[in-house]
């Protein structure tokens, strides 16, 4: 069975133009004008675009005495309800602390649930010998990224000589190392501070976690992994320090990555200090939303190119879980939402206001991080050969963002009230539409894949072969020359 995309404006990460798009067996077989097929799907005035990739979701997971509510079955789709086609989740080790286990354990519960495809990244969170051993073991597992907690200390954070090991370790196997860039020391000792001086609310997660912290872990995971010769990829960038030490690494060569949230690129640090303890708890997350200047430095990044991927971290949370800290912030479990509001969001407030380009917009939703994580052309390209991961993508389908007619299962969203003015009229998943606008689609649990990613991406080559050209070399000196030892 083929089918035809018609009469859409195709947008990729570098133009626009008309054309149809033939699909068969999942995959695009031509792109090109007036193609003809057994069935048609209606771009008439529509955008045509890769499908999102979501890089940073949390669905199930275990984190801070409690369980993500997000399922692998409503997070993957709720992301396609809203065009994205591609999810990357973070596996955590259980409690063996085998790699091995915990992605065995992840495709557990994922297989059976999701809607659409995912891949994985996975947590370093110790050093020993049989983490060391096991990262091959994951890389052969297709999960070609590893992420290190510079916070959560006592829980999931690693030490700067723990972060040296496995950076070279990822360098070996060709795999890219994260970092969650927050200085998880001294956070800790914030919150004690202001916890004593009787701040308790949500207002105190802002207050212990400022930029500056953020901003040196982020400079300090740079020169780490500068001192190993491997790039780097900074999750959830929220402010300008960490933004700036981004920025400068990249002017000087450093092939480094960063992701801000669309949350941190739309809400602002005001949010912690509403009157409604429940308001503000709901938007607790790691690192905190920031002020408006940070915002607009995020911005402007987008558009330099000095942040390259709008993420989610989607870790949600229900509001009886986020109770759990009602007397003490420390205690509540961090993570916020948006994977279905991610693609729309982005659009209406940098699309919609000139802020990025439609070009732009894709790059940073799906073609940018399809190329860091080594599956390009395979996810965020429309070119003849790929996965027909696709989205007919409506700029005149506006609607008003609410828990009540979300399809995520959490019972709040951070950008209730929200206007968006584009949605994704239908979203096609290898070929299959699995999403059209106002027909009664519905969850197909089982149909996604997971999609394992070779390491060695070009990137991490040519920074290898860099580093070996200029790497520090003994000098052979005569011995004569060499004044004897006493
Ligand atoms: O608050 C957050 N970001 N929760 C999810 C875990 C993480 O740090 O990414
Ligand atoms: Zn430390
Ligand atoms: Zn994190
Ligand atoms: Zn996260």
């Amino acid at each position: 069975m083929s089918k035809v995309i018609k009469g859409g404006t195709i947008v990729t990460a570098d133009r626009q133009y008309q054309a149809d798009i033939l699909i068969e067996d999942g995959i695009i077989k031509e792109i090109g004008e007036n193609l003809s097929s057994d069935e048609y799907i209606d771009a008439e005035g529509a955008y045509v675009i890769p499908g999102g990739i979501d890089p940073h979701t949390h669905l199930e997971m275990p984190f801070m005495g409690t369980t993500a509510d997000e399922t692998f079955e409503s997070g993957t789709w709720a992301a396609a309800t809203g065009g994205t086609t591609m999810l990357v989740d973070f596996c955590l080790p259980g409690e063996d602390g085998s790699i091995k286990n915990a992605i065995n354990e992840w495709h557990r519960k994922s297989t059976p649930q999701i809607c659409s495809d995912i891949g994985y990244h996975m947590a370093i969170t110790g050093w020993n010998e049989s983490i060391f051993n096991e990262m091959k073991d994951a890389v052969e597992m297709g999960v070609n990224s590893f992420k290190h907690f510079m916070a959560y200390k006592g829980a999931l954070m690693v030490e700067d000589d723990e972060m040296y090991a496995s950076f070279q370790r990822c360098k070996e196997l060709g795999a890219l190392p994260m970092v969650h860039a927050e200085n998880g020391d001294i956070i800790q000792e914030l919150q004690q501070k202001y916890l004593a001086e009787g701040i308790t609310g949500p207002e105190g997660h802002a207050y212990s976690r400022p930029p500056e912290l953020e901003g040196e872990a982020a400079n300090r995971a740079i020169m780490i992994a500068d001192a190993v010769g491997t790039p780097l990829y900074i999750v959830h960038v929220s402010c300008e320090q960490a933004h700036e030490a981004i920025r400068r690494a990249r002017q000087k060569g450093h092939r480094v990555y960063g992701e801000p949230l669309i949350q941190f690129l739309t809400l602002d640090e005001s949010e912690y200090f509403n009157k409604d303890w429940e308001h503000a708890a709901r938007r607790v997350m790691s690192p905190p939303f920031r002020s408006k200047e940070h915002q607009d430095g995020l911005w402007n990044g987008l558009a330099a190119g000095s942040l390259q991927v709008v993420a989610t971290d989607h870790c949600a949370f229900g509001t009886e879980k986020k109770r759990m800290g009602v007397d003490n912030f420390t205690l509540i479990p961090n993570g916020t939402g948006g994977l279905e509001d991610r693609l729309s969001v982005l659009w209406t407030t940098g699309v919609e206001t000139g802020r990025i380009t439609p070009e732009e917009f894709v790059a940073v939703t799906s073609t940018n991080i399809a190329k860091i994580l080594n599956i390009y052309p395979k996810k965020g390209a429309l070119v003849p050969g790929a996965d027909a991961d696709i989205v007919v993508w409506d700029p005149k389908i506006s609607k008003t963002i609410s828990a009540n007619s979300q399809k995520s299962i959490i019972d709040y969203n951070v950008f209730e009230g929200f206007e968006v003015t584009a949605q994704a009229r239908h979203t096609l998943s290898r070929g299959d539409v699995i999403w059209s606008w106002g027909k009664n689609s519905t969850p197909q649990p089982g149909r996604g894949r997971f999609v394992p990613r070779p390491a060695f991406s070009s990137a991490a080559a040519a920074l290898s072969k860099w580093k070996a050209l200029n790497t520090p070399r003994k000098i052979e000196r005569d011995p004569l020359n060499i004044p004897s030892g006493i």
